[in-house]
């Protein structure tokens, strides 16, 4: 199937596929690689392709992009509070982060899963859109009722969106090392119930650096944006800085966004975006009471729930000497041409 973006989609078949399905329960639909760059998107992505690639911004937007498990929730809530809540009185603060800061891409991720998470977003809808038609995209018709200035969240890389985004809207790219990101990811399918990964960690390494996992490959991703970062309207936040300092990241995003917010204010958002205070209000930031429809408590009893650990270099207790030789050896191969030095701890 040819999208508006240029890309032909091919859904995953044979042996490829059977295997994908045996270690991700929840990709029961399949998934689709594109042409050209090898993206990996579940099944139900042709459906919302064009209107996401089709998806006009406005002056006012921030689009902040990442690769999963980057800092995005992270980087949202800090954003969405310094523009709409610098001093921490905004009544609808404790909205969940995907009402206040709309993922636009998440339609295919719910059409993917069983029906829970999806009703759920539905009832949003409801709440935000006068007469919202449910087959027209939840998270596509959410974006478009967000008043300004709006916050949005994407997984997706610059290629499958708009050419003209830098032109118009302000972007946002965090990322994030890839041998803490492949740790966060694995806990993600594990956690959540829309994909229930059951295979091992060895595997998932495999997948990751195969570039097998949705929203990857991994390194083009990056490859799309950091050439891009002088643009103007580009700014580039690593999530080890803001880990490390995140009040010298918030200057600089008080500068990028022009929210002018004072030493003061920006000291108060820190402490309330601080991994401590987010971690604390989880249920409600997330998808409120209903948090139980789509995580599975095991793990969440197990290995912890959305915000898992919130560290930088984590990867050094939990990957074994060979697979991180394995993610080295590929990322040697994938930066030649970047020139992109990550932070592996802080
Ligand atoms: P871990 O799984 O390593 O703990 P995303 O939002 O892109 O899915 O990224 C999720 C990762 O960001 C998780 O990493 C999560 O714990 C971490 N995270 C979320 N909020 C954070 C915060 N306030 N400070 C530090 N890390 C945070």
């Amino acid at each position: 199937m040819r999208l508006a973006s240029g890309h032909d989609a091919i859904q995953l078949e044979g042996e490829e596929l059977a295997k994908v399905q045996r270690d991700f329960e929840g990709y029961s639909k399949g998934l689709v690689r594109l042409k050209p760059g090898g993206w990996v998107l579940p099944a139900p992505y042709p459906k919302y392709a064009d209107k996401l690639y089709n998806t006009k911004f406005r002056e006012t937007d921030v689009v902040i992009m990442t690769y999963p498990k980057c800092g995005t929730t992270w980087t949202q809530e800090v954003v969405w509070t310094m523009r709409n809540n610098p001093n921490l009185d905004h009544p609808k603060a404790s909205a969940p982060i995907s009402v206040r800061s709309p993922f636009i891409d998440s339609d295919m991720l719910m059409a993917m899963g069983k029906e829970g998470s999806k009703s759920l977003m539905s009832e949003f809808l409801k709440g935000a859109v006068p007469d919202p038609d449910p087959n027209d995209g939840v998270a596509l018709q959410l974006t478009a009722h967000t008043p300004d200035p709006r916050t949005i969240k994407t997984h997706l890389p610059f290629s499958l969106m708009t050419p003209d985004l830098l032109d118009t809207a302000k972007v946002i790219y965090v990322t994030r090392n890839p041998k803490d990101v492949v740790l966060s990811f694995l806990h993600h399918t594990r956690l959540m119930k829309n994909i229930n990964y059951v295979g091992s960690l060895e595997q998932f390494v495999d997948y990751f650096v195969n570039d097998q996992l949705i929203y990857g490959p991994y390194w083009e991703h990056l490859r799309e944006a950091w050439p891009r970062r002088d643009h103007p309207n580009m700014h580039f936040v690593f999530y080890e800085d803001m880990k490390a300092d995140p009040m010298a990241e918030l200057r600089k995003l008080n500068h990028f966004l022009g929210t002018d917010l004072t030493e003061d204010q920006l000291e108060k958002i820190a402490r309330y975006t601080s991994f401590e205070a987010m971690k604390k209000h989880e249920k409600g930031a997330l998808e409120g009471k209903n948090m139980a429809t789509f995580v599975n408590e095991e793990v969440v009893k197990k290995d912890g729930g959305f915000y898992r650990k919130g560290e930088a270099g984590g990867w050094k207790d939990r990957l074994t000497d060979m697979q991180a030789a394995k993610i080295d050896a590929w990322t040697k191969k994938n930066t030649l041409d970047l020139g992109i030095n990550f932070k592996y701890s802080i």
